[in-house]
């Protein structure tokens, strides 16, 4: 799909019911009340030249470029800054207009490189094609007087390069940073000829508060702020629209190519979650697709001991279908089995779980979302009736009250971040339920109103007490209910929040949440207008991750915050793909589209279309794949896009049980933690190198579309299928889009979905069927999808992991806004330069006790195991609790997570940890033993060719 031009309006659309009309160089236009002159002439079709004014910021008048008359008006306005007035009447070409513009160009031009034949912006330039459009040929003015033009180039930032010589200070960079991004980091330093931008006091980029998002960099006019990859390659011939890899924001780009080279990674105006932004890792973290360390050639080896063997494509399909199926014949149907990642498409989730049914003939299928978000699934599903976020991300824009339970956004998921600081830029409240100070409580112009930091583990007690204070202080929405919901469940709900145990005076000493603060948020939520709850894994991995979905859904019916713009229950997602892996059948007692294996008809569709008999009995969890295989019975497993031996809970444990299986096949782009225990490594594709198509947080389907040939050869679908083929089941498929035409025939919200509605609409929010063709934005409207909407009880239940004074602290853990995950493809990028090691978080109370100094390594010791990390001394944490990131693999973040896991999904509690901290000498005997085996697993690699 070719982008949609990008036309750019010059200021943003504005929103109106009124209409004004007016015409410009004698044509009539109807335009929203509000929209300004230079809009109206664009929608008009008429251009008038402008550079300080884009239509992604609001305008700021001080190039005078876009100068016309208007009947009636003394002088020369500014277009971009004058509103529309009904029966106005515009002349946009005079030779007056002409000889302003021109006299406007020749001073910027003046002060200005004249190299724009070797500039690297050349054709890609506002001023160059201004310089054009007014007609400048000559400049009277030579470079004798002041400028600016020995200004030194700023390439503190990896990604991108300020050159101050080729600045026109039309301030688009610094409204970019403000109004789009939110962060605050650029300024307008001096005045008159002396001004310049500055990232803070005049810093370098990196130096200063920049997020490197690229916000600044797309909306500068000039050369001035420009991708270091275009400054190398040149600009790029061709673009291809897809979708970002990374987090579950799920922001489109333009990938620009030159050859087959990718450029520039472009955030797309038209891209329904971002509307045109997007962060560092999606808009500049895009090198590891061709890094050095990526493995392109399948390999096989019958022993983690053995070198790496070079194969073709056959040879390892053929010989990982022969080890599933002697495994098969040997220990039984239910020996084998596999897991798929949240960063696969849904196509390719989709035949992962396929040929785990069909070909396997068993259910072991499961997915990176059991470590996440499967407890979203659970209590939504229970209570709403739907295991998906019931909002768009636009909602926001009509939220009154936003609640942060358990998320990061702007590290996260900092597109909608920027999203969310605009709201609340713009006067919507915020309370911030977290054990830890994130960026959001206090940031530029956003402050929160309540930040309840309460103890890690406590979260229903939080929700319990927040409930509690709705329902007998009467701000309950009894209408919402009655009209809406099961009487007898909200009834029993209101009469078990209403116990004293749940009063916030009571909770207070488990929660250490201050009861005032709890009873002042309630009442916001409750009374604030629209209360819309955005939530993260802080909500899900915990030993009540479920209890706790419950309890958020609970609350936002019993104050009537469902059906409609502006409120919701909203799981923001943490990887790219977890909605799509989720709905794509991808658990081990769920076909595609949430419906249970046990259930006979559903059953019987799938068998019909399959061929096959399909097994009745729900399949191994991941954590029962590593009992089973601990225990003798499970011995191979397939795993596309997923590192469990760096991801999940307890390393030690899932490297034992690694070790103990007889054929593990990865299907990925590096050498992962998991692959060093693998007997076959099929070279997996890229984002770059694939189609098929992502789900966002917000339910929303887009394609993710090739931009270079697999440089193994074959897209990851094509594995699948070829290994599908192998073991005897045949797959027939030639494109991902008759992937999807079966997903669409065989799960019913999915069933108005095709690759070319996707085309035609750019992405699709499901359900989309018959009743919702394009989609659906907004879920349970009407009515909620289960019919009445469910109250569930929760149960505050204290976790098992406890502190005592041998692990006196509680750690929890969490991601950081450069790196991704596990860091497979973020390490392999400049990001490295933001965040090059995990380090563990402690209050000064606790640091100074242990004697601990900033940058000291420590020891961490939990129950299950024990890593050092440096020492990182803040008040972000509340005394008696530590925090990591778990993005570099040596750190061994998940060597000290324990097992303990939701009562309901499995989904490890990677949120509490009781550990001890104290100061050490050396790295743990974990680490110096991972190093030993990483050092083995790289020679064995690189052994590979020599043989
Ligand atoms: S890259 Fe983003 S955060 Fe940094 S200065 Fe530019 S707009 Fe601001
Ligand atoms: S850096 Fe670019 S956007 Fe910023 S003031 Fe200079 S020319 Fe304008
Ligand atoms: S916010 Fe998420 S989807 Fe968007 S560019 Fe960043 S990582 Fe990619
Ligand atoms: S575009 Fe209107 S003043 Fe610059």
């Amino acid at each position: 799909m070719a982008a949609i031009p990008d036309t750019d309006y010059g200021t943003p659309a504005r929103a109106s019911e009124r209409s004004v009309t007016l015409t410009v160089d004698g044509m009539p236009v109807s335009v929203p009340e509000g929209t300004s002159v230079l809009r109206a002439a664009a929608e008009a079709g008429v251009t008038i030249p402008k550079l300080c004014a884009t239509d992604s910021l609001e305008a700021f008048g001080s190039c005078r470029l876009c100068l016309v008359e208007i009947e009636g008006r003394r002088g020369y306005p500014a277009s971009c800054t004058t509103p529309v007035e009904p029966g106005m009447q515009v002349r946009t070409q005079s030779p007056k207009l002409a000889d302003l513009r021109r006299g406007v160009m020749e001073l910027y031009i003046s002060d200005h490189p004249l190299d724009c034949l070797t500039c690297s912006a050349n054709g890609d330039c506002e001023l160059q094609d201004m310089a054009g459009a007014v007609g400048l040929r000559e400049v009277r003015y030579g470079f004798d007087g002041k400028n600016h033009l020995a200004s030194p180039k700023d390439t503190s930032n990896p990604y991108f390069t300020f050159d101050p010589s080729k600045c026109i200070v039309c301030s688009r960079c610094v409204r970019a940073c403000e109004e789009v991004q939110g962060t605050f980091a650029l300024t307008i330093d001096g005045r008159g000829f002396d001004s310049v931008v500055s990232p803070g006091q005049l810093q370098a980029f990196m130096e200063s508060e920049c997020v490197s998002c690229g916000a600044c960099v797309q909306a500068c006019p000039t050369a001035t702020l420009m991708d270091n990859s275009v400054i190398a390659h040149g600009t790029p011939d061709r673009s291809v629209i897809t979708t970002c890899a990374y987090c579950g924001v799920g922001c489109a780009f333009e990938a620009e190519v030159k050859g087959s080279q990718v450029v520039r990674m472009t955030p797309y105006k038209n891209g329904q979650a971002n509307h045109g932004h997007s962060c560092v890792k999606g808009r500049f973290a895009w090198g590891y697709a061709t890094h050095k360390d990526r493995i392109t050639t399948p390999m096989i080896r019958e022993k983690i001991t053995d070198p790496w063997r070079e194969v073709t494509w056959d040879e390892a399909i053929g010989y990982a279908a022969r080890e599933f199926q002697r495994i098969q014949r040997q220990y039984g149907r239910g020996a084998v089995g596999a897991i798929s990642s949240s960063r696969c498409t849904n196509e390719e989730t989709y035949l992962m779980q396929k040929l785990v049914r069909a070909a396997f003939r068993n259910n072991n299928i499961d997915t990176c979302a059991r470590v996440c978000h499967s407890p979203t699934g659970f209590g939504l599903k229970q209570t709403l009736g739907e295991s998906a976020g019931t909002q768009d991300f636009d909602s926001i824009d009509q939220t009154d009250v936003i609640v942060v339970i358990g998320a990061n956004p702007t590290d996260g998921h900092p597109v909608f971040a920027s999203h969310m600081k605009r709201r609340l830029r713009a006067g919507a409240k915020l309370i911030v339920v977290d054990p830890r100070r994130i960026d959001l409580v206090r940031s530029p112009h956003v402050e929160a109103q309540y930040h309840l930091k309460l103890r890690p583990g406590t979260n229903v007690a939080i929700i319990n007490a927040l409930a509690h204070v709705v329902v007998t202080e009467g701000l309950s929405d009894d209408a919402f209910v009655r009209a809406r919901c099961e009487i007898e469940s909200y009834e029993q709900w209101k009469a078990f929040v209403s116990r004293p145990e749940h009063a916030p005076e009571a909770t207070e000493a488990i929660t250490g949440v201050p009861s005032a603060d709890v009873r002042a948020a309630a009442r916001l939520y409750a009374t604030g207008g629209n209360a819309a709850i955005y939530y993260g894994l802080g909500v899900t991995e915990h030993s009540q991750g479920s209890t706790m979905v419950m309890g958020i859904a609970n609350l936002a019916m019993a104050t009537g915050n469902l059906g409609r713009d502006g409120v919701g229950v909203n799981p923001l997602r943490g990887q790219n793909n977890v909605q799509g892996s989720c709905d794509m059948g991808s658990f081990p007692h769920e076909f595609p589209g949430y419906r249970h294996v046990l259930d006979d008809p559903t059953r019987a569709l799938f068998e019909a279309t399959y061929g096959v008999p399909l097994d009745a009995e729900p399949g191994l969890r991941i954590p029962n794949m590593f009992e089973a295989s601990l225990d003798g019975s499970f011995k191979g497993l397939y795993l596309e896009g997923e590192d469990i031996a760096q991801s999940d809970p307890n390393t030690q444990h899932v490297t034992a049980a690694l070790q103990a299986m007889e054929c593990i096949v990865v299907q990925d782009l590096f050498l992962n933690e998991t692959a060093k225990f693998a007997h076959v490594f099929l070279p997996g594709s890229s984002f770059l190198e694939k189609n098929g198509t992502f789900t966002n947080a917000e339910r929303r389907i887009s394609p993710v579309r090739k931009v270079m040939e697999p440089l193994g050869g074959k897209e990851d679908w094509e594995i699948t299928v070829a290994l599908s083929n192998a073991l005897g089941y045949p797959m027939r498929y030639t494109h991902p889009s008759e992937i999807m035409d079966e997903i669409a025939q065989l799960t019913p919200t999915f069933a108005g979905v095709s690759y070319e509605k996707l085309d035609r609409l750019g992405s699709i929010q499901w359900p989309c069927n018959d009743a919702a063709p394009v989609g659906t934005p907004v879920m349970h409207r009407e009515t909620f999808v289960r019919g009445k909407g469910k109250f569930l009880l929760t149960e505050y239940v204290a976790t098992e992991e406890k502190v005592n004074r041998r692990y006196p602290l509680l750690l929890t853990t969490g991601r950081i806004l450069s790196q991704y995950n596990v860091g497979a493809q973020t390490r392999r990028t400049a990001n490295v330069e933001w965040h090059d090691e995990d380090r563990l978080e402690i209050h000064p109370h606790d640091a100074e006790e242990r004697g601990i100094n900033d940058g000291d390594w420590v020891g961490v010791v939990s129950r299950a195991g024990e890593t050092t990390l440096r020492a990182h001394i803040t008040e972000r944490v509340q005394p008696g609790v530590v925090y990591t990131t778990f993005h570099h693999p040596e750190s061994g973040a998940n060597v000290i997570t324990t097992e303990n896991s939701d009562w309901a999904t499995n989904c490890p509690e990677y949120k509490v940890t009781a550990v001890q901290v104290m100061p050490v000498f050396s790295a743990s005997e974990w680490q110096a033993r991972h190093k030993r085996f990483t050092e083995q697993q790289l020679t064995l690699l690189d052994d590979r060719r020599r043989l």
